[in-house]
């Protein structure tokens, strides 16, 4: 059974890494996507009938209505929001940490979070029905020494999730968290990182996947997950 054609998909981020592999997945599974990203577009490297991209900021909320807007406008609905676009920034000193750098991380990670949530449910909630899937990060279940900023921002994420989890379930709204392990992406920038033990964007995108395609009283409340070689060190 295939429980992922015809349906519309609004990923956040799918220019590039997670999200795009996401993107490529659903779409040869006969979905319908639409991205929203910053900077780049998925649509310039990536040409099907049932994608269309929008340039916008998930911390704006004047972007973020104006990009589901279009995507009802083009699509007819959302049946389910991917929450992936996200940045992570070292903060291996938390005193020579700056507010800006805080700011980006909470305020992408966190904030542009809820205002998809928020602009999704509207959608969502007439309808009875919808799935809502954060890439939160096995970041937001253990903390590092690197990056304690991110891992408070994707606390922050895992705590909204799972409270809004327990308000959507009364109107049949499903939410799931996708928490990868280190993933090999843009994210790492030119960070001296291995690379050969994280996770690729195409495992990450299966998982995402498998979250989607259960039967419409199936749902998957929260799934880690990490490259073996990565936990052995
Ligand atoms: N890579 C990892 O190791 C890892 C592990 C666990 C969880 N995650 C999470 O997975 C998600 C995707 O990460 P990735 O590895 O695929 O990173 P990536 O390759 O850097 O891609 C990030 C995507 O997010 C978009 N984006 C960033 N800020 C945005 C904003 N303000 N508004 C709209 N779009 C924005 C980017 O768009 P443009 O570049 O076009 O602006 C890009 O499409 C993030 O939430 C990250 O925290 C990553």
């Amino acid at each position: 059974m295939n429980y992922i054609e015809n349906k519309v998909y609004f990923i956040t981020g799918a220019s590039g890494g997670i999200g795009k592999a996401t993107a490529v997945t659903l779409l040869e599974s006969g979905g319908k996507v639409f991205d929203f990203s910053r900077r780049r577009k998925l649509t310039d490297t990536v040409t099907h009938d049932n994608l269309r991209s929008f340039q916008g900021d998930v911390t704006s909320e004047a972007d973020v209505a104006a990009g589901f807007a279009a995507c009802v406008a083009v699509f007819g609905t959302v049946d389910v929001l991917v929450n992936n676009a996200g940045i992570g920034l070292l903060t291996t000193d938390l005193s020579e940490t700056d507010l800006e750098t805080y700011e980006k991380m909470v305020n992408v990670n966190m904030k542009g979070v809820f205002l998809c949530n928020r602009e999704a449910l509207r959608i969502m909630k007439p309808r009875q029905q919808g799935h809502i899937i954060s890439v939160i990060s096995m970041g937001g279940q253990r903390t590092n020494a690197n990056a304690p900023v991110y891992c408070a921002s994707k606390f922050g994420a895992r705590g909204l999730s799972s409270g809004l989890a327990d308000q959507a379930i009364r109107l049949g709204i499903k939410v799931t968290d996708v928490n990868p392990g280190p993933t090999d992406s843009d994210y790492w920038g030119d960070r001296k990182v291995p690379r050969e033990k994280f996770l690729k964007t195409e495992d990450v995108a299966r998982v995402i996947r498998f979250v989607l395609n259960q039967p419409p009283e199936v749902l998957i409340r929260e799934i880690n997950f990490d490259n073996i070689k990565f936990l052995a060190g």
